[in-house]
């Protein structure tokens, strides 16, 4: 197999080093913005021309992230009957109708395993359990940021500012961090996992979702005290007229799966009908645990496996269904509030009855408007 290498960052230098101890797969050339050291000259290029249009070059694999110009590139990359495996998660939600149906109409491989829990090998085994089982529903720790500060902020009395500055020193959140702190990543992962588990088309931006950008301290010492955690959780469940999918902050019960998840790690699972629940722990980021994802996706299409882990996408409706208690601290209580109220904690937060998870982020989002700090969760 002979790739074209679309990135040289963290991923990329990562895909580039597992590459070179092998003698099956061999990345021909590199597509580079600008200039940068560890490279053979000849394998550096900076117009992605040198790669399409090299007959040579089977496999793009595309590691630069964003939507522009990676979608002109990973299109023009079918279109000339390359196979394409890519990290990019943006892309892959963003696009999903469309490049799935472009590698099934080419006749080409389309992966991407690294998109969904970086080192975790999510997507392949939810393609797996679809040969034998019908999925229910798919979710978990899918943010590795997030429970890295709630993780923190459960073990020290820290507050959200500060543990975010750590994150980011650390490496784990981005310079601008809104993608992970306000639930953007983690819906583009619930998406295509649950685009994968149900034949689904979702839209991305359509799934209700609630960060955590506005958790205090006082609300997790609240939420300890009456025996729960608080993580960022994603859930996407069929439904009998659509599929239900959500992103929002959760109690768990402290001694819960999820409760245990440390700093960075992921948790993902599925539900299915005969096998029950099964849980996917580990790095859902990092260089070598994403790269090797990419590579393991580059020896899969070297097997022979082409297509996309489903050859469904049908438009399938966001329906609400589930409905829980919730966790609220607000400034401005309305009469919404008020009317599903059941209990008042000694925070001044209030727990609800069951409400409608769909009517339920629809306020909240609405709320931020009267009190940017408000808060919610979940209780599962
Ligand atoms: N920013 C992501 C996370 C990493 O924290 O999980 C890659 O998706």
């Amino acid at each position: 197999m002979n790739i074209g290498l679309l990135g040289f960052g963290v991923v990329g230098g990562g895909v580039w080093e597992l590459a070179a101890e092998r003698d099956d797969i061999c990345v021909k050339r590199v597509l580079l913005r600008s200039p940068k050291a560890g490279l053979p000259e000849s394998a550096v290029t900076f117009d992605v021309n040198d790669i399409l249009n090299d007959d040579t070059i089977d496999t793009v694999v595309e590691v630069m992230g964003g939507l522009h110009p990676a979608y002109e590139y990973v299109t023009a990359a079918m279109e000339r009957g390359k196979h394409v495996v890519t990290a990019n998660k943006a892309l892959i939600a963003a696009y999903y109708t469309e490049l799935t149906a472009l590698a099934a109409k080419q006749g080409v491989a389309l992966r991407c395993t690294a998109a969904v829990g970086g080192g975790i090998p999510w997507l392949v085994n939810l393609e797996r359990v679809k040969r034998l089982d019908t999925v229910c529903a798919v979710g978990g720790i899918m943010n590795g940021t997030t429970n890295f500060i709630m993780d923190a902020m459960h073990k020290a009395d820290v507050d959200f500012p500060a543990i975010l500055k750590e994150a980011q020193a650390l490496g784990y959140a981005e310079a601008d961090p809104s993608a992970d702190i306000d639930g953007d990543d983690i819906r583009r992962k619930l998406c295509i996992s649950a685009n994968i588990a149900f034949d689904a088309a979702l839209e991305e931006k359509a799934i209700p979702t609630f960060g955590i950008r506005t958790v205090t301290a006082a609300d997790i010492a609240a939420f300890k005290s009456h025996g729960f955690a608080c993580k960022l959780l994603a859930r996407a469940e069929s439904a009998q007229d659509g599929v239900c999918a959500y992103v929002e902050p959760a109690l768990v019960g402290a001694d819960d799966l999820e409760a245990a998840v440390p700093a960075n790690f992921n948790l993902i699972t599925y539900e299915a009908e005969k096998l029950g629940r099964q849980s996917f722990y580990g790095q859902g980021a990092g260089r070598f645990p994403t790269a090797s994802n990419v590579v393991q996706d580059c020896l899969t299409v070297l097997s022979g496996k082409r297509g996309f882990y489903t050859d469904k996408a049908a438009p399938a409706a966001l329906v609400g269904g589930e409905a829980h208690p919730y966790y609220v601290r607000t400034a401005s209580p309305d009469d919404f509030l008020l009317a599903h109220t059941a209990e008042t904690w000694e925070n001044g937060a209030v727990v609800t009855g069951a409400v409608d998870v769909c009517e339920m982020l629809a306020w909240a989002k609405a709320q931020r408007d009267k009190d940017p700090a408000v808060f919610i969760a979940g209780i599962r």
